[in-house]
C-alpha cells in the first residue's frame, strides 16, 4: 500500500458518509426510526447496517480484529433479519446509530493505517453504502420524504417508441472486463450470440404509459403473463400515481416487471435481454435515469464463482428475480457501470424502475 492509496480511501469513505448523512438530515427522528413499509427497513436500520457491514469487512475480516459490537451482528445481518421484522427489533436508535457509525469509522481508519488497503474489499464497502442510500431513497419516496429537488427525472426527446437503434446479428462479450472492480455476478465475461434486434433510443415516458392505460392496459387480459395477471387481480393494481402526476415527457418510474412485460406486449415489443441491453448501452439515450427491466432472470453466468461476499448475489440466483440494468437518478455513478446487474422480484414497484423496449428485426427475406 502506498500512503496515497490509504489517504484516498479514507477521503472517499468520508465523502460517501457525508452524502449518507446529508440525505437524511432534513428528517425528524420519528421518521428515521419508524418502519415505512413492510418491504423496507426503518432508515436507522440502514444506518446501523452500513456501519456493521464496514466493521465486518474492513475491521474484522480485513484487519483480523474482533467486531466492535458482536451483539448487533445478527440484527444488522440482512440475511438473518429480513426486512419485514426490522421494525420490531431492538435496533439502535438514531443517536446510538450515529455513535456506532463514528466508532466503527475510527477503527476502520486505524485498520487501514495498520494493514493497508485491499482494492476489492474497500470498493465493495464503499459501494455498499452508496447502494444503501438508494434503498433509503426508495423508502423515503414511499413516505413522501425525499429531500427537496428529488426525484430528479426530467423530460427527454423521445417517447420510448419513436426512435429505434437497429443492431445486426452478432456476438457480445457479456460481463465485466478483468482489471477493474466488479461484482462476482458480472463475471466471467463470456461471448453470447445475438440475433439482430432493434432497441428503443429512449426509455418509455409517462405519456406513452398513459396511452397503455387508456388502451385498456390494466383491464384487458391479452397482454399479461398468467403470473402478472394473477398479481394484478389479487392486489387491484393499476398504474402508479406518479405516471399521471409526473412530467409527460419524463421516463415512467415505479413500474413492476409484470407491468413492463405486459406494456411491451401491448406495444408489439418485448423487454431486452441483458446481453442486448449491455451490447447497446453506450449508444442509448437516457441510461441512468430509471433502472431498465430486462427479460433475463437473475442467474449466475457460466462458470460463476462466488467471491468474496457469497450472500451478495448467489443466494438470489434462480427464476424468481429479474435483472435490471443501467441505474436510476438515485444510483451513484460509481455503482452504475454498464455491466452492473441489479435484481428484484417481478411484483416490486418501490424501485426507481422503468422500461426500454426491444423489437425483433423484420425477417430480412420478406
Ligand atoms: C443489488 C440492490 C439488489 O439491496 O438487496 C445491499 C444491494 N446487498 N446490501 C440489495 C445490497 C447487500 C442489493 N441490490
Ligand atoms: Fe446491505
Amino acid at each position: 500500500m502506498t500512503v496515497t492509496e490509504a489517504a484516498t480511501l479514507i477521503e472517499d469513505l468520508a465523502a460517501v458518509r457525508q452524502r449518507t448523512l446529508d440525505l437524511v438530515s432534513h428528517l425528524p427522528v420519528s421518521d428515521l426510526e419508524r418502519q415505512i413499509a413492510p418491504i423496507m427497513s426503518p432508515l436507522v436500520w440502514d444506518l446501523g447496517h452500513i456501519a456493521a457491514y464496514e466493521d465486518l469487512w474492513l475491521v474484522h475480516r480485513h484487519a483480523d480484529q474482533p467486531l466492535l459490537r458482536p451483539d448487533l451482528a445478527a440484527l444488522y445481518d440482512a440475511f438473518e433479519t429480513p426486512r419485514a421484522v426490522r421494525g420490531d427489533l431492538e435496533i439502535l436508535d438514531h443517536a446510538d446509530a450515529l455513535v456506532y457509525m463514528e466508532a466503527v469509522r475510527d477503527r476502520t481508519i486505524a485498520a487501514v493505517e495498520a494493514h493497508g488497503t485491499d482494492p476489492v474489499i474497500h470498493e465493495m464497502v464503499l459501494q455498499h453504502e452508496l447502494q444503501h442510500t438508494e434503498t433509503m431513497r426508495q423508502a423515503m419516496a414511499l413516505a413522501g420524504l425525499l429531500p427537496p429537488g428529488e426525484p430528479r427525472l426530467s423530460p427527454q426527446r423521445g417517447d420510448g417508441t419513436d426512435r429505434w437503434l437497429v443492431v445486426p446479428a452478432g456476438t457480445h462479450a457479456l460481463g465485466a472486463p478483468p482489471g477493474r472492480f466488479s461484482y462476482d455476478n458480472e463475471r466471467p465475461r463470456h461471448a453470447v450470440d445475438l440475433d439482430g434486434f432493434q432497441i428503443a433510443q429512449h426509455p418509455v415516458t409517462n405519456a406513452t404509459w398513459l396511452r397503455f392505460v387508456e388502451g385498456g392496459g390494466y383491464v384487458r387480459r391479452e397482454w399479461w403473463s398468467a403470473e402478472g395477471w394473477a398479481w394484478k387481480e389479487e392486489y387491484d393494481i393499476t398504474h402508479h400515481a406518479g405516471v399521471a402526476t409526473g412530467p409527460a415527457d419524463a421516463p415512467v418510474c415505479h413500474v413492476s416487471w409484470f407491468e413492463a412485460d405486459a406494456m411491451a406486449r401491448w406495444c408489439g415489443a418485448r423487454l431486452p435481454t441483458e446481453a442486448e441491453w449491455e451490447k447497446t448501452a453506450d449508444r442509448l439515450d437516457g441510461v441512468g435515469h430509471v433502472w431498465e427491466w430486462t427479460a433475463s432472470p437473475f442467474r449466475g453466468y457460466p462458470a460463476f464463482a462466488a467471491h468474496p461476499y457469497r450472500e451478495y448475489s448467489e443466494v438470489f440466483f434462480g427464476d424468481k428475480h429479474h435483472v435490471l440494468r443501467g441505474g436510476s437518478w438515485a444510483t451513484h455513478r460509481r455503482v452504475a457501470t454498464p455491466t452492473f446487474r441489479n435484481w428484484d422480484l417481478p411484483e416490486r414497484r418501490q424501485i426507481f424502475a422503468g422500461v426500454r423496449l426491444v423489437r425483433d428485426l423484420e425477417d430480412p427475406t420478406s
